[in-house]
């Protein structure tokens, strides 16, 4: 029903194919809305923001407010707990690198230590870090470097024969006293949704000073985000996902925890006083946006979050699910092995799978002189295929555009390529 909306679907591949594009959790392809109206910025109303005041500097300025504005209210939060940056990556690494600065400045005489409640971010080696087995790189370096950098601990949740993130008394045990948890809401790897609700409700008990972070980037394209009823103190995600532009992303963080977190990047944007031997910040978000920010991809943002919402979660679930129960039948294929359960409930439209030795890129390629666009490899999430004992899998993800049509391609391909590997390996065994 959407799928006219998106321009690629009409444009022939370079090959000749006609693109069956089932890569969405890697990233999302655009609508006309998102790409009309950059065409549209770039064209007619292109300047910078925050620097001046000529007409079309207001109006891009206003735009950026009003992204702002439309963000929160998309996650049930407040304009003054949204930071633009790069991506879920920047995002998720801004936090990060604030917890270390703190760190850093905390007895010196700065501005930071001076003004901002620094000693709430204290790490050192009784610090707990809590992240989870199934975390995408992105969620997980980040920590392991700022362990390396304080001392602190890390551990992880592990997750369960299905890779779901175990919330059992014992794992959940883990949490007690931890400073950081850090968890994905929905893997890229098995489709899971984490039971945040469980987590949160057990470390606001059992661990008091701990900021809890959500990695939503996967859920943010599915399922509604609601970070003030899921009780959180970050949340990180791409906007590229989101059937809106690359090179934008967003940090939520609750604006009593904010309000604490001293920059990170610095030069233009962020300050309020600048001397030549030192400077002073603004208040949050803006003390976090340091530098002309990525404006058209703004402009795009509120493209993508209107239209998102004219398309509505109700529709987006109920299709995506009527989808999937399609897609699951990739269990039936000879060889086929999907990572995590094969059932439909608690998951999203993202399924990994195996097929006995066959390398996932030849899967891959295999698809792609059909014209089926998957991903392959390790996902960025080595520890949940290291769980799996395997190192890569080819993986497909839906998005709103899809249909039947492309499951049933998907679901021949890959028959084809079971039965042309297993042809394959008989003849190399001697057998027919
Ligand atoms: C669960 C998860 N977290 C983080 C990221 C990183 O997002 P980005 O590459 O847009 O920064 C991804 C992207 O694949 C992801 O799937």
């Amino acid at each position: 029903m959407y799928r006219k909306d998106f321009p690629i679907f009409d444009a022939p591949l370079g090959n000749g194919q006609e693109l069956i594009y089932l890569d969405s959790a890697a990233t999302a392809q655009k609508p006309n809305a998102v790409i009309d109206a950059m065409r549209e910025f770039y064209s007619a109303t292109y300047s910078t923001v925050n620097r001046s005041t000529y007409y079309l500097e207001s109006l891009a300025t206003e735009n950026y407010e009003l992204a702002r504005a439309k963000l929160a209210d998309f996650i049930n939060a407040d304009a003054t707990e949204i930071v633009f940056t790069s991506g879920a990556t920047e995002s998720l690494n801004l936090i990060a690198d604030s917890f270390l600065n703190a760190n850093l400045l905390l007895e010196t005489s700065s501005w930071e230590a001076e003004n901002l409640d620094l000693a709430r971010f204290k790490l050192d080696a009784e610090s707990k870090i809590i992240v989870t087995e199934a975390e995408h790189h992105a969620d997980l370096v980040p920590w392991q470097q700022l362990c390396k950098k304080t001392g602190a601990k890390l551990y992880a949740l592990p997750v369960d024969s299905d890779g779901v993130i175990k919330t059992d008394t014992v794992s959940l045990k883990l949490l007690h006293d931890a400073k950081i948890v850090a968890l994905t809401h929905v893997s890229n790897v098995t489709g899971a949704i984490t039971d945040v609700e469980t987590i949160v409700k057990y470390a606001r008990q059992h661990a008091k000073n701990a900021f809890i972070v959500l990695d939503a980037c996967q859920s943010v394209p599915h399922i509604k985000l609601n970070v003030k009823k899921l009780d959180i103190d970050f949340a990180a995600f791409s906007l590229h996902k989101l059937y809106g532009p690359t090179g934008l992303g967003v940090l939520y963080a609750k604006h009593e925890v904010m309000k604490d977190m001293p920059p990170t990047k610095t030069g233009g944007s962020v300050i309020e006083y600048v001397g030549i031997d030192s400077a002073t910040f603004r208040l949050a978000p803006q003390r976090f946006e340091a530098g002309t920010p990525n404006i058209e991809a703004i402009i795009g943002a509120i493209a993508a979050v209107d239209y998102i919402n004219s398309v509505g979660f109700e529709y987006i679930m109920s299709h995506e699910n009527d989808l999937l129960e399609h897609l699951l039948e990739l269990k039936n294929i000879a060889q086929a092995r999907i990572l995590g359960t094969a059932a439909k409930q608690n998951r999203i439209g993202v399924v990994s799978f195996t097929l006995d030795d066959i390398h996932p890129h030849e899967i891959g390629q295999f698809l792609d002189s059909k014209g089926i666009a998957i991903r392959v490899g390790h996902h960025c999430a080595q520890p949940i295929h290291r769980h799996f004992g395997i190192p890569v899998s080819a993986r497909a993800s839906l998005g709103i555009y899809n249909n039947h049509d492309d499951i049933d391609k998907l679901l021949d391909a890959v028959k084809q390529v079971s039965a042309f590997f297993a042809q394959r390996t008989a003849r190399g065994s001697g057998r027919t």
